[in-house]
């Protein structure tokens, strides 16, 4: 048995002793080693950077204002074939106002049969996609939910106990203070972290692991950062918007054959926690049918837009076969999240935005699990912030951090992050036994009945001996089975 889950085991057996755990809720944190020396994040060594400007780029001040930047400067860093795909402007020229680059990064195209040679039982690429807009709602709009398939979908939630919330004001803490101060209690992560056993948070027990992703592509600028993973080596989870995916499955099709895992992120991006039950399930099955009409695969995993998650859209999403994925917030707070979104906007800088990342990288180095950070691939200033600065600053930093996509930090086999390759019954949620279940609400029982309508509220109604789930184990673990795994050692 590995150390690691030993130490999962003796976790879950102490917290199932004093009782401490039955509530299965817990505000996001990490354990952290207290006395790690503070690593301060490295400086980018343009040897870092792939671009003929990087060298110059790095001795520029910081204060340049851009807002009146003329193509000059960033057409210079860009060559004027089609072939670039790495190059990336001085940090202090990435902001709201940079000059668009003109030329596009060449999309590998993967013909119809392709099938991806990293895992086995990979489904095949299916025929190239053809737009027709009568078969998808408008995008980036709430879909409809009275159509045949939200319908259809609907019924996935047969025999799950979805938590009766009501849903927030917008999504924020702000607006909601009445929700905001029950948030423990709905498990609603924007407002304090609040997560439960099933979400995805951290890569467990792997420090100095960045699980790293982007979210919120396919896009234009996605096949920029394709082409430099790719140079580098590197793989990412792509949290992909349905709205997004049919505007460019070729892009959606790279990224699935290039060996990066890739889950639902939504169709129009909306705070999930203020939707109706059936808007929920419309949001993510159309962006699920995206994905699977486009790359013949339907992804397992999740993540909710603004992180803006609670009980009720837990429980659909794993309903729905989907696991929630979220970044990392540190014990006291801190949330891994870079905001190059709003580098774009012009509400943050690229210098501010890169500071932030230098203090990610600086409290990650003290976690005892890997890190999961929120980035974009959606806008050109996020994709260069990406390439040119916060991948290669947790590459070079010494030591250096180890990427890898969230699933495989998490020891969830590629085969896994699809229903089609999938051969696990016990993932991505128990079902089929008659006490299996998960617990959405923090009751301390198991409110998820079994898809095939067994029960498993009643069996541990009393909540002494719940059935826990986390997300290293994805497994119910009784007392007795873990005091039979402890006598073994
Ligand atoms: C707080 O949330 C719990 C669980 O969702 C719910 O049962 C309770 O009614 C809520 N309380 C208030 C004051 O909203
Ligand atoms: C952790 O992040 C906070 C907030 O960004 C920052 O102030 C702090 O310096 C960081 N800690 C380390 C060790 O880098
Ligand atoms: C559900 O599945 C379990 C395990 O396969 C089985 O024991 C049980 O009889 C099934 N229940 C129903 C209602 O089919
Ligand atoms: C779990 O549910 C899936 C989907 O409903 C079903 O295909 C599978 O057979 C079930 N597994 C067990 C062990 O009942
Ligand atoms: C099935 O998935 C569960 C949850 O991830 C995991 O604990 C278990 O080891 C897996 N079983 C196999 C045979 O891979």
């Amino acid at each position: 048995m590995k150390l690691q889950t030993l130490s999962v085991l003796l976790a879950v057996a102490a917290a199932n002793a004093s009782k401490i755990n039955h509530l299965h809720l817990k505000r996001q944190t990490t354990s952290s080693t207290a006395t790690s020396a503070t690593v301060a994040a490295s400086s980018i060594s343009s040897s870092t950077g792939s671009s003929a400007v990087s060298a110059s780029a790095t001795g520029t001040s910081t204060g340049t204002s851009t807002g009146t930047a003329t193509g000059s400067t960033t057409s210079a860093a860009v060559p004027a074939s089609a072939t670039w795909g790495t190059s990336f402007p001085p940090l202090s020229q990435i902001s709201s106002g940079m000059p668009s680059e003109v030329t596009q990064a060449v999309t590998t195209t993967y013909s119809p049969g392709a099938t991806p040679t990293y895992f086995s039982g990979a489904s095949p690429l299916p025929s190239a996609f053809v737009f027709v807009a009568a078969d998808w709602p408008a995008q980036d709009k709430i879909p409809d939910t009275s159509s045949s398939e939200v319908q259809e979908w609907l019924k996935e939630l047969d025999g799950w106990d979805i938590p009766d919330l009501s849903p927030t004001v917008d999504g924020t803490c702000v607006s909601d203070p009445a929700n905001a101060a029950n948030a423990s209690a709905r498990g609603w992560w924007t407002c304090g972290g609040w997560t439960r056993d099933t979400d995805i948070t951290v890569c467990p027990g792997k420090p100095m692991t960045w699980g790293t992703s982007f979210d919120d592509g396919p896009a234009f600028y996605t096949t920029k950062l394709l082409h430099f993973l790719s140079e580098k080596a590197i793989k990412a989870t792509f949290f992909d918007v349905g709205s997004r995916c049919i505007e460019n499955p070729n892009v959606l099709r790279d990224e699935y054959m290039s060996g990066h895992e890739i889950a639902v992120h939504t169709w129009s991006h909306p705070h999930l926690t203020t939707l109706t039950n059936a808007q929920i399930v419309a949001e993510l099955g159309w962006t699920r049918k995206a994905i699977k009409t486009i790359i013949g695969a339907t992804p397992t995993t999740m993540r909710p837009p603004y992180g803006d998650i609670d009980d009720r859209v837990r429980a659909i999403s794993l309903a729905m076969g989907m696991i929630p994925i979220i970044w990392t917030r540190t014990p006291s707070g801190v949330s891994f999240d870079t905001f190059d979104w709003e580098i774009p906007g012009g509400v943050v800088t690229s210098e501010a935005s890169f500071s932030q990342f230098e203090g990610i990288l600086g409290n990650a180095s003290t976690l005892d699990d890997g890190f999961i950070v929120l980035e974009h691939d959606l806008y050109e200033q996020t994709v260069d912030m990406a390439i040119g600065y916060t991948l290669p600053a947790a590459m070079s930093h010494n030591p250096p951090f180890t990427l890898e996509p969230i699933g495989q930090c998490n020891g969830i086999p590629y085969t896994n992050m699809y229903v089609e390759s999938n051969l696990n019954a016990s993932f991505p949620v128990l079902n089929g036994t008659s006490d299996g279940g998960i617990d959405t609400d923090g009751d301390g029982s198991g409110d998820a009945k079994s898809k095939n309508g067994t029960s498993s509220a009643a069996s541990s109604s009393n909540g002494a001996s719940p059935q826990h789930i986390t997300y290293t184990l994805y497994a119910t673990l009784s007392l007795a089975t873990l005091a039979a795994f402890v006598a073994i050692l």
